[in-house]
């Protein structure tokens, strides 16, 4: 429809939600419900689209501006929402689409009229004129699809209407305004007014057909009725409903047209119709991805926020969950109990049961986990591999560079065909700030090693296994720092000589050396050796001949120790 505008309603707080956050900021597959009222009306308008915010307007201008720019810091640009028949909202085309929503502020929430009329301020002011029809939709009523307001309005046109309105038929109607029509004899009954649940007789009551809050309106008539609606109901509130009656009252066409699958009109009020628009529409999205040609092997298991994007060919298994705006090549698997968030992976990649990725990108043939953390800002290149018990933030994995095995990348840079040995960990943390890692392509980690950032290994060096890193490395270089390893032949067999009975000659040797062997507890496992001066003898210190270390050992209390010296009136 030409010269077409849109009102969004969504200043009320929702009282029935029982929440500390408005209604229409409460997600539905993972976007605030407002925005499926505002997207729906930004592809059927030419107009543009004004949306009255009032409580937490702050919140709710936040969600405008960020669907309509794209959410910083996330990784790859912000898809636009596409909408087909049977299917809430899927991505399509990204970043085509430059949307300028009009804001009306309403600071009071006087009713849904009262909502309009400030809608009316803002359009005014900004536009100077009304549009030739508006569109009229609750924020609360994510269900309904494109094709019913198309419907909707070829039935207003068609018909002429100044007030068209979209109903449906409910078995429990309780909660909604309801449609009193005309009794008449022959021919269609037409719409007298609608009443609200609150003010409704009890023959009203039983009404079985309810106003689902989706109105076509022509835009002169809208603007001046505005002015005559009344709070004279239960509520005291400015009624948009009303302007049904005071149409029928001019003499003015209403038609209306009963929605086909009543599921759509659903008005969520509550957390239990929340639960029930969050099923339908994840189910819409399941559908829809698997006639795009995505394999999800047990779909109800699998959890598709409305703004992931998925190609031809992936394969989801049970419990995958993918979150925000996530987007997914061809050809990728994602193993169960996986969850994805605001992640952009390409083609062939493969992810492993049991990971958590957020804000991160892995790129073509990359393959992850099981069990791998990857937090914000982690990439992982071109065929590059994160294996499991991985941590990667902030960190970027090179192509081909592989991190098989029980690590933590932060604040890293990490080079083409890397390999990152079994226990590497980045210091990248003070205890006060973070500081980076820099390591160049092909280079290589032995296993258990520490990086302490800032630190830079260049190209093609080596780390030698259990090094800590402190200091620059210089390309093509080895690194090591250990302890040099001391071998005492013998020593093993004579342990456990000593432990199966105990060698005399080893206590005499000890003696003579000015050391005891201790018992403690009578367990044989748990000795000590000490110097008869009470001091604790290293196994370094130790003369090879002693007896050798025992198994776990326990100092004895030194309170103990030093009462007991008193008492002898030792030093
Ligand atoms: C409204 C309709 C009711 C219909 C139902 C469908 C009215 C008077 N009643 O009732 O006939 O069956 O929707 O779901 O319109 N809002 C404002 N400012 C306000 C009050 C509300 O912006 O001052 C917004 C809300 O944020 C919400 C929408 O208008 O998005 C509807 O308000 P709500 O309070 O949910 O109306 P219902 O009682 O459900
Ligand atoms: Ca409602």
């Amino acid at each position: 429809m030409k010269n077409l505008g849109a009102i969004i309603m969504a200043a009320g707080l929702g009282k029935r939600m029982r929440s500390k956050l408005g209604k229409v900021l409460h997600p539905v597959a993972g976007r605030p419900m407002v925005l499926y009222a505002v997207e729906l009306a930004e592809r059927l308008t030419d107009e543009g689209v004004a949306v009255v915010v009032g409580h937490q307007a702050d919140q709710v201008k936040a969600v405008l501006d960020s669907y309509r720019g794209g959410k910083p810091g996330s990784v790859g640009s912000r898809p636009v929402i596409g909408r087909e028949k049977g299917m809430t909202a899927h991505v399509k085309n990204p970043a085509s689409k430059s949307s300028s929503i009009l804001i009306a502020e309403q600071t009071q929430q006087l009713g849904t009229g009262h909502a309009v009329v400030q809608a009316r301020h803002a359009i005014l002011r900004a536009r100077g004129r009304a549009a030739g029809t508006y569109l009229i939709l609750n924020g609360d009523t994510p269900l309904l699809t494109e094709a019913t307001v198309q419907q909707l309005l070829t039935i207003h046109a068609d018909e002429k209407a100044a007030v068209t309105i979209l109903t449906a038929m409910l078995d429990d109607p309780a909660g909604y305004g309801r449609v009193i029509r005309a009794h008449t004899l022959e021919g269609p009954r037409h719409v007298l007014k609608i009443v609200e649940d609150r003010d409704a007789t009890v023959s009203e009551s039983a009404v079985k057909e309810i106003n689902v809050g989706t109105y076509v309106i022509d835009g002169a008539f809208l603007f001046e009725a505005l002015d005559h609606l009344q709070p004279k109901n239960a509520q005291q509130e400015y009624y948009l409903t009303d302007v049904v009656k005071l149409a029928v009252d001019r003499g003015l066409g209403v038609s209306a047209m009963v929605v086909a699958e009543a599921d759509e009109g659903l008005g969520v009020n509550s957390r239990r119709q929340l639960a029930i628009a969050e099923r339908v529409v994840r189910e819409r999205i399941r559908v829809h991805w698997m006639q795009e040609g995505v394999t999800l092997h047990d779909p109800t298991t699998t959890w598709i926020d409305a703004d992931v994007r998925i190609e031809q060919d992936t394969v989801l298994y049970p419990h995958v969950t993918l979150e925000g705006r996530t987007s997914l090549g061809q050809d990728c698997v994602i193993r169960s109990h996986t969850r994805l968030t605001n992640t952009t992976v390409g083609d062939r990649v493969v992810i492993q049961d049991s990971c958590v990725i957020t804000d991160a990108k892995l790129e073509d043939s990359a393959s992850v986990g099981p069990f791998a953390h990857l937090r914000p800002g982690s990439i992982v290149r071109r065929k590059a591999k994160v294996g499991n018990f991985v941590e990667m933030k902030k960190a970027e994995l090179g192509e081909g560079a592989k991190a098989n095995h029980l690590s933590y990348l932060g604040d890293a840079r990490i080079g083409k065909d890397v390999n990152i040995g079994a226990g590497t960990i980045t210091c990248n943390y003070d205890g006060y700030h973070k500081f980076e890692t820099v390591i160049e392509d092909e280079v290589f980690i032995g296993s258990d090693t520490q990086l302490v950032a800032p630190v830079k290994v260049g190209r093609g060096s080596v780390i030698a296994a259990g090094t800590t890193i402190t200091q620059d490395v210089p390309p093509n270089s080895l690194a090591i720092s250990r302890t040099v390893q001391v071998n005492r032949v013998g020593w093993a067999s004579k342990r456990r000589a000593w432990l199966a009975g105990g060698e005399p000659g080893d206590r005499q040797a000890a003696s003579g050396k000015g050391l005891e062997i201790k018992h403690v507890r009578g367990s044989r496992s748990e000795v000590e050796l000490r110097t008869t001066n009470g001091e604790r003898r290293t196994s370094d210190s130790r003369p090879s001949k002693i007896s050798p270390r025992p198994l776990a050992p326990r100092l004895l209390p030194l309170a103990s120790k030093t009462k007991r010296r008193k008492k002898t009136g030792g030093k």
